[in-house]
């Protein structure tokens, strides 16, 4: 584990959506570029101040919303490979700080807000560039898995981390069901689209959602991406992305898309819900880099959601020993 080099005392103010000065200078600057996004554009902005419509009674105690999904093979062996010995983040704090924008843009809230987000059944679709297009549930394609726990680094754009250990199985082994066709170059995920389900997206109705995001084939396949359903040696709550997201530990937090309905396999780099609605700030790409500075957040430390420690960001994370010959230039 990276170098602590702070203990808590501070904090800082984590939104993704952008300050009122920088919108308007990046409008003017999409503007240039010709670019008509202008109500996205004001979407990033309501998402700045507190809405009243996604409020839960005050003093409401934050419950734990269980998954009614198989406990069958949980808890999953731990692979040897990913069990670093670092102590792992305060499960209780992770459920209780979220980003899921679906439910809310305020990450304490974000558990108070799932309870009517219907789980199971849970169809997924894959389909696009493949041999063997399919259609099948959440529990059936599970079951065709060998789950295995991994403790993995976690990393937020906005200059957080947590450690935890994730369910699943490595999203080559998804890749390799279906058979992709040799045109497929990209695979883009894409989440529930359900704004009676989730208040946030009925709130912020003029974001592009679904939530999309997308991998090169290539980092797709790298054994560290992962297709989870689990975290803590149980199913994933809601909050954490039930029943099933993805998880790429050496990108930023908002590449591991939560909820996943749909997968196709395509030719060209899909557009991203992130980066549709700020192409500087969330390129597609987003591999952690200490030494590149988002706008708002610098990169080059991050605080640990329980503890408050502040310690060094590592490039990918620090899991360059994996994926950096994916970025070699030829
Ligand atoms: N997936 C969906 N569908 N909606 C979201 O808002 N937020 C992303 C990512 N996946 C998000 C999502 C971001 S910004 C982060 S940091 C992680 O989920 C947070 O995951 P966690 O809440 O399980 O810690």
């Amino acid at each position: 584990m990276a170098n602590i080099i702070k203990r808590p005392g501070w904090h800082i103010p984590e939104r993704f959506v952008t300050p009122e000065a920088v919108f308007l200078n990046r409008r003017r600057f999409l503007t240039q570029l010709g670019f008509a996004g202008a109500g996205l554009m004001s979407a990033s902005l309501i998402g700045c101040s507190k809405s009243s419509s996604d409020a839960v009674a005050a003093g409401a105690e934050p419950k734990a919303a269980p998954a009614p999904i198989s406990l069958k093979g949980y808890p999953a062996t731990r692979n040897p490979e990913f069990n670093p010995g670092w102590p792992l983040t305060n499960e209780k704090t992770a459920a209780n700080y979220n980003n899921f924008y679906e439910f809310s843009t305020t990450k304490e809230r974000v558990i108070k807000l799932v309870d009517k987000f219907v789980i199971s059944p849970w169809p997924i679709q894959i389909g696009g560039l493949v041999e063997k297009p399919m259609t099948l549930d959440v529990q059936e394609l599970i079951d065709q898995m060998t789950l295995e726990e991994r403790v993995y680094r976690f990393r937020c754009v906005e200059a957080w981390a947590m450690i935890v250990p994730w369910t699943g199985f490595p999203l080559a082994k998804l890749i390799e069901k279906v058979s992709p066709k040799p045109g497929a170059k990209f695979i883009r995920f894409q989440t529930f689209n359900r704004p009676d389900q989730a208040p946030g997206m009925a709130r912020q109705s003029d974001y592009p959602w679904p939530y999309t995001e997308g991998l090169r084939l290539e980092e797709a396949l790298n054994p560290l991406a992962m297709v989870v359903t689990g975290i803590y040696g149980k199913p994933l709550p809601k909050q954490h992305g039930a029943p099933l997201r993805i998880i790429v530990p050496w990108k930023y937090g908002y590449k591991s898309i939560k909820s996943i309905v749909k997968i196709d396999f395509i030719e060209t780099e899909p557009p991203t819900l992130w980066d549709t609605i700020n192409p500087v700030e969330y390129p597609f790409e987003s591999n952690v880099n200490p030494k590149i500075p988002h706008p708002r957040w610098s990169q080059a430390t991050e605080r640990m959601i329980d503890t408050g420690d502040l310690v060094e960001t590592q490039p990918f994370n620090g899991y360059g020993k994996y994926v950096e010959p994916l970025y070699k230039k030829a």
